[in-house]
């Protein structure tokens, strides 16, 4: 840790102080790597929130108080090729709340061996490391120019992981099998890769939510069994990650659908835009319309799927729908609609998720209830 002093120590235990005041530590263990790793190291240069985002560096005065505040920090913001002008988040050190709940929904304890999917800064497998011990804790990025920072910044803080630049969705066969699996990056799918290269009774935390409506996602925490399916519930979070990028260039954006608006057909409904904003039918919406992007607007929202087929629809209701393209796809939310009222309004925590070879099937209330499978819309 050259070249910084010793007032890191005071931020960082303050920072586990807090987060085991606010209760989110509950783990002694935990409470104590919070402050022993110095999270300064993994963000030197961080993004302020400001617009135009300010990129604040160690010889900010606010930087060193801000590299212990329980926020997420934005370290890497790139353009989409196809989408110049405007610069998406594509790497951050997650707010450590959030980090610490997953480790305890993880249920990480010594001797076991952990993947994390989204190496980003390298902080968060700081922590695995001093929990576990470096050797037992191995993180993927995408991104090599991320790794390479993140690997030195780890050794200066006096760990040594495996840190590897490849596509996490491929998870990590040098260092299998593992204990744990934990996804720091969204994805629309829990890779089988993920479930092959984890132990039975091993357990994986994954993001799963669409790039294209974020909010309509949860965790899914998967136990694996024997047969080599992983299953478990979903659990609902206000907080997620960013999406998975599918190469180092594009950020995890929903691909632009073009759409043909020459046709429009008009009609009312019963259900409002707010449908898509329901924890729980959201969920079953997305399920209904895989590859779903929403366009949330302040009257209402404008919906498309990857057929081109789109409709744009009132907050107020009785709704007003504009809709075109191959298929009427607000139908489909009232579909949704119907059966989740039906079933007596459920919430995230009603359904879970069974991942086996090319499946990942939505269920509810348990594996063996009603199910939907989720086709692989690429
Ligand atoms: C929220 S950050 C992870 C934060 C990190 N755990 C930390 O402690 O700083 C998400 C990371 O996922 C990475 N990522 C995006 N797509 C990926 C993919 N397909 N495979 C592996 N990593 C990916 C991004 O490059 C980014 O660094």
């Amino acid at each position: 840790m050259t070249g910084f002093s010793d007032d890191w120590r005071t931020h960082a235990a303050a920072l586990a102080d807090r987060l085991a005041e606010q209760g989110v530590i509950t783990d002694p263990a935990w409470r104590r790597v919070v402050a022993a790793v110095p999270r300064h190291v993994f963000v030197p240069e961080f993004y302020s929130d400001d617009d135009p985002p300010e990129l604040i560096t160690a010889r900010d005065p606010r930087w060193l108080g801000l590299a212990y505040s329980d926020d997420t920090l934005v370290t890497q913001r790139r353009e989409h090729p196809d989408q110049p002008g405007f610069a998406w988040s594509t790497s951050s050190s997650t707010r450590p709340s959030f980090m610490l709940r997953l480790l305890h929904l993880l249920d990480v304890r010594e001797g076991m061996n952990v993947l994390e999917i989204g190496t980003g800064t390298g902080y968060t497998a700081a922590l695995l490391s001093e929990r576990l011990g470096a050797r037992r804790v191995s993180t993927v990025d995408i991104d090599p120019e991320l790794t390479d920072a993140a690997r030195l910044r780890l050794a200066d803080a006096g760990y040594r992981p495996s840190v590897a630049a490849n596509d996490g969705l491929l998870g990590h066969p040098a260092g299998a099998p593992y204990d744990r699996v934990l996804a720091t990056v969204a994805t629309e799918r829990v890779p089988y890769a993920w479930v092959e290269q984890t132990r039975p009774g091993g357990i994986i935390l994954a993001d799963v939510r669409p790039r294209g409506m974020t909010w309509a996602g949860a965790l899914a925490r998967l136990t694996v069994a024997d047969d080599g399916t992983a299953g478990g519930p979903l659990i609902s979070t206000t907080w997620g990650f960013m999406s998975t990028r599918r190469d180092v260039e594009r950020p995890g954006i929903p691909e632009v659908v073009p759409i043909d608006a020459t046709t429009v057909h008009t009609r009312t409904s019963e259900i409002g835009s707010g449908a898509l904003h329901t924890p729980g039918l959201s969920l079953l919406v997305w399920q209904r319309l895989p590859g779903v992007t929403a366009f949330p607007g302040r009257d209402g929202t404008e919906i498309v799927t990857p057929d081109g087929s789109w409709a744009k629809v009132t907050k107020a209701t009785p709704a007003k729908v504009e809709y075109g393209g191959p298929a009427d796809i607000w139908d489909r939310v009232e579909g949704a609609h119907a059966w989740w009222i039906g079933h007596g309004s459920p919430d995230v925590a009603a359904f879970g998720l069974t991942i086996g070879p090319g499946e990942q099937r939505l269920w509810f209330q348990s594996p063996d209830g009603e199910s939907w499978s989720a086709p692989d819309h690429g």
